[in-house]
């Protein structure tokens, strides 16, 4: 068993309502091995996108709260990190994919400005070498025409692309732990597949650790190491994939 990554140890997120506390996820815990991928599989409602936003501290505002537990990212505490460094983990170190696509991305400003941005930010590149880089990571996502695309606006691309560009985003700055949810729900089955092999080179190129939240145990079943089940705000099961 290779060192933990990422180690959740009894999280517990709630979300302040007009009806008092809801426990959204109640005591999770679950490990990210380096170098592995984990699904998170469970019905409708159960945490997995809280628990993901958990993890980056991107709660909903005021409401969203992490109220107990550890989520060690190497062995550092980020309940406990600072907003600063948590700037610098969410650009630098952890890579999000986001459920929807269209919400992701800015609609006023350029693709290629969109995923030069972290670049310009936390690599010190300037507009020029930024663009650049954008364009060879829209090749890397395998979008075609990446010259033509870099200086487009999102409504001018398909689903798919769209998607693509969203990985782009999250690849930037070569994350070691890339978190995935649903990346493929909004797409058709047949660009769901071309996505999610996309995604496992990309991993198996970096090197990146990864955690891919779904519905579907058929995706589990091709691109995980072991999954994650919840039920309710709780983990129910875990196991390798294969068992
Ligand atoms: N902003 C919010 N305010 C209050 N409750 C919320 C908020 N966001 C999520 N919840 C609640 O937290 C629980 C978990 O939601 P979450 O989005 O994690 O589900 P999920 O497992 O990702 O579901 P899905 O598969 O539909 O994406 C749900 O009961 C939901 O109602
Ligand atoms: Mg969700």
């Amino acid at each position: 068993m290779s060192e933990p990554l990422l180690e959740i140890k009894n999280l517990v997120t709630g979300f302040e309502t007009e009806s008092g506390l809801l426990k959204a996820v109640d005591g999770v815990s679950f490990t990210v091995p380096k170098g592995t991928c984990v699904g998170i599989v469970g019905e409708s409602g159960c945490g997995k996108s809280v628990t993901a936003m958990s993890i980056v501290r991107l709660l909903p505002q005021p409401m969203g709260k992490i109220l107990d537990g550890q989520i060690l990212f190497k062995g550092r505490d980020l309940v406990q990190a600072r907003e600063t460094d948590m700037h610098e983990i969410r650009g630098q170190h952890i890579g999000v994919i986001f459920q929807e696509p269209m919400t992701a991305l800015n609609p006023v400003h350029s693709i290629g400005r969109q995923i030069g941005e972290s670049l310009m930010l936390h690599r010190g590149m300037n507009a020029r070498e930024a663009r650049d880089a954008a364009i060879q990571l829209l090749q890397r996502v395998r979008i075609p025409a990446p010259e033509q695309r870099v200086d487009e606006f999102p409504h001018q691309l398909s689903g798919g692309m769209r998607q693509r560009v969203v990985i782009a985003i999250a690849l930037a700055c070569h994350p070691e732990l890339i978190i995935a949810d649903e990346p493929t729900t909004a797409l058709d089955v047949t660009v769901q597949a071309q996505i999610l092999s996309l995604l496992k080179d990309l991993q198996a190129e970096m090197g990146s650790s990864s955690i891919l939240i779904t519905h579907d145990l058929g995706v589990i079943a091709q691109s995980c190491d072991s999954v994650v089940v919840m039920y309710a705000g709780r983990v129910v099961e875990k196991a390798p994939v294969r068992e």
